[in-house]
């Protein structure tokens, strides 16, 4: 278990499902939870109604990830999603929101070039959408990056591991850090630590060096497939509630079958339409 932040005592008030306390959820919060050894949930979102629901269901941080491309956009991967593409989701988040921190995540090209295209990007997502903090992926090819948007008060969470924007370089999706690549991986999350982010995704990677990291760093761990020792655990939303089309990773399970749910609801409206009984006198206006 980490130490206590310098000048913090804990409070009562668990990260996820507390009462709603008139703030918005902090680093802070999230640096406190570490230390009392809470597990919290981070859940994606891309719009206002379910901003709404999970920020009501006491998740405690929602990612308008740049799994945006796939699940809104209809890409095949996260690589062509454009800053100017997320901006209105985010803001849709934010505005949806009142107790979630809300971060945005820094997608493909808007980021690696320099620390300076860095901070313009996070720039554009805190003053247009009011994000929180910002996400992006990499591990010693970022540190640069990281350092000049933590001095400049931008919170950040780094990625490690199966880093989606990386998939070709990956040669598809395969789990990451297996071997040498462990020791490379445990090396990159201790720096973008001590570069100053406050949190670390580790995707798909093995269950062992996930615990290893979590063990050995100060800030939370958020996991990915990751298995089960990480401090927190992120999934995107319409895998986990069963929306999502087609095979889904294995570290997936799927609470809820939302596909059916919709596709009844939508052949019980067109049925309706079709045979006259929608809409009924109570629908009508006189
Ligand atoms: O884009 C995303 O949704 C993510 C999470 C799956 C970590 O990066």
């Amino acid at each position: 278990m980490a130490s206590l932040p310098s000048g913090t005592t804990t409070t009562p008030e668990p990260l996820y499902g507390g009462s709603s306390t008139g703030r918005r959820i902090s680093v802070r919060d999230l640096a406190l939870a570490k230390a009392r050894g809470e597990k919290w949930p981070m859940i994606t979102a891309y719009d206002a109604l379910t901003a709404r629901v999970f920020d009501e269901a006491g998740i405690p941080v929602l990612l308008v990830g740049d799994s945006a491309a796939m699940v809104v956009y209809g890409y095949d991967s996260t690589i062509p999603v454009t800053v100017d593409e997320l901006i209105p989701l985010v803001g849709g988040v934010v505005r949806g929101s009142s107790r979630a921190m809300v971060v945005a995540d820094l997608p493909f090209g808007s980021y690696q070039a320099s620390p300076a295209q860095a901070l313009e990007t996070a720039s554009r997502f805190m003053k247009e959408t009011g994000a929180h903090a910002v996400k992006l992926e990499g591990g010693a090819r970022v540190i640069p990056q990281v350092e000049l948007l933590v001095s400049a008060g931008v919170p950040v969470i780094g990625h490690l591991g199966l880093t989606p924007q990386s998939v070709h370089a990956f040669g598809g999706y395969r789990v990451q850090g297996r071997g040498e690549d462990g020791a490379r991986l445990l090396q990159d999350a201790k720096a973008l630590q001590s570069a100053g982010a406050f949190a670390v995704v580790l995707e798909v990677v093995p269950a062992d060096l996930a615990a290893q990291v979590t063990e050995v760093l100060n800030i939370p761990t958020i996991g990915i497939g990751a298995g089960a020792a990480t401090d927190a655990q992120v999934i995107v939303w319409q895998d986990m509630a069963g929306l999502t089309h087609g095979p889904t990773a294995k570290f997936v399970k799927k609470y809820a079958d939302l596909r059916s749910v919709l596709t009844d609801a939508a052949q019980a409206w067109s049925a309706d339409v079709t045979n006259g009984t929608y809409p009924a006198p109570e629908h009508t206006y006189t």
